[in-house]
Formats: C-alpha cells, structure tokens, sequence
C-alpha cells in the first residue's frame, strides 16, 4: 500500500530511485513520482501510472545525490498526477513522500491551515504544509515535524526533504512500515529490504512514533518528544538475485515454480538433529496450554488458515478457529480462557491483522505470527515467530507463500500432536517430501493446466470451484487466485450448499472445477457435480491418484497424505488462474486496483 523509497550519498540519486521504486512497485502502482534535490533546488518529477511512465518524463539532466521517491496505492484523492506523490509546501522548500493515511487530515487543516492554497487532494499535503506552518512560526525543521507527527492521528512512512539542508533526510514512522538501509558514504530509506537490496544488506528497524535525521554517513533515530534511541542494523538473508525474475516472463509463475523448493528448505529448519520436526519449544509449550486457537489472517492467508485449522484439530485435537482480521476487531468473538492468537502474514505489515494483534496484545492473550518477513512489524510486536522461508514474493497474488504457510501450520500441528502424546498415523517428513515431488509433477504439466483454462475459461465471465471438506478450503483459495489476476469471477463454494441457491446461477456452458482429493467425500462430491452437469455446467474434475480417481477425470493429482492434498491443489488452482490470465491479457503480476501490502485497514 504505497512504496517510499530514499537516497542520500554520493552517486545519482535518479536512478537508485527508480530501480527502488520498480522493486516497490507490488505495493502500489496509481501514479508515482521522485524528488532530486541538488544545488539548484527540488526537482519533482511525477505521473499517474507505472514506475514505466515515470520513467519517461524524468529529466536525465538533472543530477543530484540527494531524493526521494514513492508509488501509490490512492487512498485519498483519485489515482491522478494532482495526487501523485512528492507533494510540497507552499514555498517550495519542503517536500514529502508519504504512507498511510492521516485520520485528522481536514481537522488539522482548519486549525492551522485556512488560506493556505491546495494543489492535491490528499490527506499527506496537510503534513507538509504544517511542518512549514510551524517553521515559518520560528522552531528549527526537527521540531516542527515533531510537532506536526504528535498532532497527526493515524499512521504515517514518511520521508522529508527541505532544500535549505542539502545534507539531512528526514523520516518518520508510524503503523507504516519503514527501514533505513546503511551503506558505505550512503545512506537509503525503504518500506522494504527488497527496495534497496541492490544498495544494500544491511538494515535498521524503526518503531513507531519515531523520527530519523539521515545524512551521508550516518543517522540518528529520536522518538516524538527529541529523546536519542539508539538500534543495532541487521543483515537480510536475501540478495538481489532473489528479488529478480530471471528468465520467467512473470513472478507469479517463477514464485509458483519456487514451491517444491521452499517446501524442502522447510523442512530443512525445521528438522532437528534428530531427523523429525521442531518447532522452539516455546511455541510448542504455548500451545499445549492454550484451551483453544485463533487465527487470525488476511486474504491468501486466511485461506491458508482455514487448511492449518483442519490440520491442527485433527492432528493435533486442539480447537481452533479462524478469524478475518478486519471482521475481529469490532466483531470480537467470545473467547476461550487460555486463547493463543496466530496470525498468518506474508508481509507481517497487514494494518487489519496488526490492529487485532495489538488489541489482543492488549488484552493479555499470548500471540504468535507466521511470516515471510523477518523484523516485520507483526513479527517483531508477537511474543513469538515462525518464519515462512519462502524468498521475497513480488507477484502480488501470493502463491508460494500460501503453500509455506499451509506447511508451518502442519508443522505447527504435529509439534502440538507430539506434545500431546498422540501417536501419528504418518511420517511427516517422508510424507512433505513426497509432496514436494508430486508438486513438482503437478508443476511439469503445464501444458495440461493451460489447455483446462482455455477449454474451460476462455470465453466465460463467471466461474465455480466446489469441493468438500479439506477441498473446500482449497476451492476458497482457487477462486480469489482467478478473480484476482484473471478478473473472472469466481466463487469457491462447499459442493453441498450450491443446491441451497447459488445452483441457480449454472446455465448452459457455466465452468465448474470439483476438487474430489478425499476418499470420504468422494461420492458426494461427484453426485455434485452430476447436479450442475445436468444442469448444463461445464465440469472439470481435479481428483488423486488411487484415491478418488475415475477414467475421465481431467486432471489427475499425484498421491499425498489426506491432510496434505491442499499442498498440490495449490499448484493447479495457481497455474489454471495464470493461464486464464494470460489468456484474458490481464498484468498477471499487478492485477488492478491490488496491492500487496495493505498497510491500511
Ligand atoms: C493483499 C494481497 C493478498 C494477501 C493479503 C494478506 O490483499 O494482495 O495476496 O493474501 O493482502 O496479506 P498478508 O501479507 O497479511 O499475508
């Protein structure tokens, strides 16, 4: 949800910003914009659209070594140049990236703000101007922007430049997530490591309610009311290389490929020295304690949850619910004695799961978060962590990250299972090794996958996944994966409610794929699909091998453990919503109005 990026060194800033902005671009991509301050002043350069069209109206003339650029996400104010981020005061000497969103933005414009002309309609235009207002009142730029953030409600990534100080970038944060990266003569400002990462490896986090003076050789982090803070930088475990699509012609289908590996290196650091699963044994005690779980998640995630809650009331006897983290907050469920809250995040920057995360926090409650991304403020702000190990995911439909955290939770339910003493009917290992290969397999058929979305999704506005059980779930997740980046919409429904009115939709030609992996439901599931097949529904059925399995079935899984199928489901259910959005020409990797990392609730 918007992406900052900043420079001050001794190279070019123009391009530093706009290789920064390209990587940010998941996070965002309304308008975008960067500001070069040199010698002669500020320059902007800004425009609505893709880092691409920025691109081309920045003047490669103008250097300088200090900057700052963003790409949007609009909030508030139509996605347009107007609203297109730098904004400035009104002389001109200050100017602002900003994300986030001020609550108070017209409050604080009344009070301090009446006669001062306009040039946009957002609520990040109201900062800089105050931060003028105040210095034009006579206090020194550090105490103006203190000032201003105390005044300002809601949250804030904030990065400043004010063209009497050729030597200071100025940052701030708030709930918005920010990083300052550290270099040698250079310092850089980023919402994420993966911004910078051709700069730099090395990172300091801010926390909320801070403010950051970045010169070229160094920086100093103050909290609202001037008081010194001081932290150690961290190294990110990642490298350009992993940030770069390759040979791919997207990141979707490089991320999708990615998965049998991240499933393997899962394994790996998860495995003790003993050759089973372990998870810290913390988390493992936290668990038994708990008389009940609650996920909490967003999203992919949330999908990702509903399979881990399966998982964990079978494997492990726990009961656990699954929540939607914006739905939580104000429509609180009554909750258990001993709850442990889990939240599910790629980002681990999620406003709606952060907000719970807080709250729950505040309630007393144990809190665990599952995330790709280390030193991420649900990371950070839960007592405990468990990492997804799946590599910067850029494509902002999230594919591998899905499949990592449906393996955590698995993980999560046989660490629970052990402590419980109750005896596995499986070896978990051998058992996600072979889930491994048979994503692979799955991945191998590509060319199957493909032919299923033309036959079945080429010329349809509408489409239906349906399943029982396990599958159920599995079909939530397919159905956001095609609406997503296909823009077909899709619903993902139990096989045995369509009969209770959605049936009334199937007309002659109407696409509906069952995923029949469970030996259990199988029956049931295809007397489902008869129900739609007589009804003129075009079926397509998604079954595994010696288990469910019919002649005729269109695509026929490799077989896994019962609990583990949604693994490799995950892979058609990812491929047959690329193709069809290839097929629709939709930008796979940036699906409109989508952003990654919805940092506002
Ligand atoms: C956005 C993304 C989804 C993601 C959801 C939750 O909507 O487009 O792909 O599943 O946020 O994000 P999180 O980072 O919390 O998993």
């Amino acid at each position: 949800m918007c992406g900052i990026v900043g420079y001050i060194g001794n190279q070019d800033a123009g391009g530093i910003l706009l290789t920064g902005l390209s990587n940010l671009e998941y996070r965002g991509y309304d308008s975008a914009g960067i500001a070069l301050q040199n010698a002669d002043g500020v320059h902007v350069f800004k425009e609505k659209g893709r880092i691409a069209a920025l691109r081309k109206i920045v003047d490669p003339d103008v250097h300088a070594t200090l900057g700052i650029g963003h790409t949007r996400w609009a909030t508030h104010g139509e996605p347009n140049r107007r609203n297109a981020h730098p904004h400035q005061s009104a002389s001109g000497r200050f100017t602002i990236v900003h994300n986030g969103v001020i609550d108070n933005y017209n409050l604080l414009k009344k009070q301090y703000l009446t006669g001062v002309a306009f040039h946009s309609d957002t609520d990040t235009e109201v900062i800089v101007q105050l931060i003028e207002h105040f210095v034009n009142d006579g206090m020194g730029v550090e105490e103006a922007l203190r000032k201003t953030l105390k005044r300002a409600e809601g949250s804030y990534a904030i990065a400043l430049l004010d063209r009497e100080n050729d030597d200071t970038l100025y940052v701030a944060k708030n709930k918005s997530p920010l990083l300052i990266g550290l270099g040698d003569g250079f310092n850089v400002v980023a919402s994420d490591a993966t911004a910078m990462i051709q700069q730099t490896k090395q990172y300091v986090e801010l926390m909320d309610e801070e403010i950051v003076a970045l010169t070229r050789d160094g920086y100093t982090i103050k909290d609202l009311d001037g008081h010194r803070k001081t932290r150690s930088p961290y190294t990110v475990s990642f490298d350009a290389r992993d940030t770069e699509k390759g040979a791919y012609p997207h990141y979707m289908l490089k991320e999708i490929d990615e998965q049998p590996a991240v499933l393997r290196r899962l394994l790996q650091k998860y495995e003790d020295k003993n050759g089973t699963l372990a998870i810290d044994p913390a988390i493992a005690r936290a668990i038994s304690e708990a008389d009940r779980l609650y996920i909490v998640a967003c999203g992919t995630s949330y999908h990702a949850g509903l399979v881990g809650k399966e998982l964990i009331e079978r494997i492990a006897q726990v009961p656990t619910e699954v929540h939607i983290s914006s739905e939580f907050s104000y429509n609180t469920p009554l909750l258990s004695k001993n709850p442990l809250f889990i939240f599910i995040s790629q980002s681990g920057e999620t406003a709606d799961s952060r907000s719970v995360l807080v709250k729950v926090k505040k309630m007393g409650h144990p809190t665990l978060t599952l995330t790709n991304v280390e030193g991420s403020t649900l990371c950070r702000e839960a007592d405990y962590k468990m990492l997804l190990h799946a590599g910067p995911e850029i494509a902002v439909a999230s594919t591998k990250a899905y499949t990592a955290q449906i393996a955590v939770l698995a993980f999560i339910a046989i660490a629970a299972a052990e402590k419980k003493k109750i005896k596995l009917d499986f070896d978990p290992i051998h058992e996600l090794s072979l889930v491994a290969q048979a994503m692979e397999r799955m991945i191998d058929q590509k060319a199957l996958l493909k032919e299923i979305a033309r036959r079945y999704l080429s010329v349809t506005r509408n489409a239906f996944y349906i399943g029982r059980g396990i599958d159920y779930y599995v079909c939530q997740e397919a159905a956001l994966k095609l609406k997503e980046v296909s823009y077909i919409q899709a619903e993902g429904f139990a096989g045995g409610e369509l009969k209770h009115g959605t049936i009334a939709l199937i007309e002659d030609g109407t696409p509906v794929l069952a995923f029949a992996t469970q030996e259990n439901v199988n029956n049931s599931i295809r007397s489902n699909v008869q129900e739609v097949s007589t009804r003129g529904a075009y079926t397509c059925i998604i079954s595994m091998e010696g288990v469910t399995d019919k002649p005729g079935d269109q695509i026929v899984l490799p077989k896994v453990h019962r609990f583990l199928t949604p693994l490799v489901c995950a892979i058609p259910l990812q491929l047959i919503a690329y193709y069809a959005a290839l097929q629709n020409e939709c930008d796979v990797d940036k699906p409109r109005n989508l952003a990654k990392s919805v940092t506002v609730e």
